[in-house]
């Protein structure tokens, strides 16, 4: 397509008032494509969906029709958060989709790290699907594709387009911040009211937390995971330095752990969790910031005393390479 080229004159949004500017001249832009017709977007409330939101918000209101597809996998709070900002402050038209019990119900048994991802890509756009289907006069799909996903081309983010769809969905997109590099979309997500936790969120895969439930997903584990995982987020959170990324994965292994119940050890078998913060700039390469100990200690003790199924937390010092990032 034309217009996918960044003109070399093009000022790096990086005020608020050069926000303002380009939302002003977006708003405009966006009433003139879509006159009075319905545009749909699939809103997982990362950045770059939830900026297009907020954008597609201010300049048709309800003509926007935004769905967040709940799969399951994601972190502990951010459906809610979601709900509470498009819904209501932004009083915006929002669907949101109760499919869990699909998702993890075709992942049960599955431990492919690649046979995971598939289910869950695939099982997105069927969920999508039939709520496209459910509205009857859409004409338009918005997209939070930013200008790096344009230059890789390679579909890095294949997870926020709603691509493979039917022929007959194929509605003509709306790609608002396609020019924009990934801090100017913060700038113009501060410009429009998103609150910071939406703005500065640290990158999160499309598979959710299916790509830390390390093997055969079980609902269990998976809770244990998003328990402590927001325990991690929180703590390493409060760093002076936030690390670029920082979560907790959980493999499929169970380990010897001891009990005392009226004075009596008593002997069984328990999760491990696993503290996972990285460094980056590209996320090709990865180091490994120092945390205090003190820190770490701190989130042993809480994970220990609140997560069900866990008595263990270990701390992942590997860099990439050799690891990645994820565990899966
Ligand atoms: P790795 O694990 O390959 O991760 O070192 C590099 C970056 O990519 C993210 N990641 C994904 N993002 N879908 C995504 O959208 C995925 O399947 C996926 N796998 C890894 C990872 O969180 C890290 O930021």
């Amino acid at each position: 397509m034309e217009n996918n080229k960044r003109p070399e004159t093009m000022q790096r949004i990086t005020t608020p008032e050069l926000a303002g500017a380009f939302i002003e001249e977006q708003v405009e832009a966006i009433r003139r494509q879509v006159g009075d017709k319905k545009v749909l977007l699939a809103l997982s409330g990362g950045v770059d969906s939830s900026v297009v939101a907020a954008l597609l918000i201010k300049a048709i209101g309800k003509q926007l029709v935004c769905v967040h597809v709940n799969h399951g996998l994601l972190r502990k709070g951010e459906p809610e958060q979601v709900i509470e900002v498009f819904r209501n402050q932004m009083d915006a038209n929002l669907i949101y989709v109760d499919a869990i019990d699909r998702f993890l119900d075709k992942l049960a048994g599955v431990s492919d790290p690649e046979q995971k991802r598939k289910i869950i890509g695939a099982e997105f756009i069927r969920v999508f699907e039939e709520e496209a289907r459910r509205q009857d006069d859409i004409a338009f799909l918005a997209q939070g594709t930013i200008y790096p996903d344009i230059l890789e081309s390679v579909g890095v983010k294949a997870h926020h387009n709603v691509g493979g769809l039917p022929d007959d969905l194929q509605f003509e997109l709306v790609e608002p911040v396609k020019l924009l590099y990934k801090d100017e979309v913060r700038v113009i997500g501060k410009a429009l009211g998103l609150p910071d936790s939406m703005v500065y969120r640290q990158p999160f895969p499309g598979p959710g937390l299916g790509v830390r439930c390390v093997g055969a997903i079980t609902r269990d584990r998976l809770e244990a995971l998003r328990e402590a995982d927001a325990i991690v987020r929180e703590e390493i959170g409060s760093l002076p330095e936030v690390p670029w990324q920082y979560f907790c994965a959980i493999p499929d292994i169970q380990s010897t752990g001891i009990k005392y119940v009226d004075g009596q050890g008593q002997r069984y078998m328990g999760w491990a969790v696993i503290i996972r913060a990285v460094n980056t700039v590209d996320a090709v390469t990865a180091s490994v910031p120092e945390i205090p100990f003190s820190m770490l200690c701190r989130i042993r003790d809480r994970i220990i005393s609140t997560v069900d199924g866990v008595n263990r937390v270990l701390w992942d010092i590997s860099e990439k390479p050799v690891a990645t990032i994820e565990w899966e």
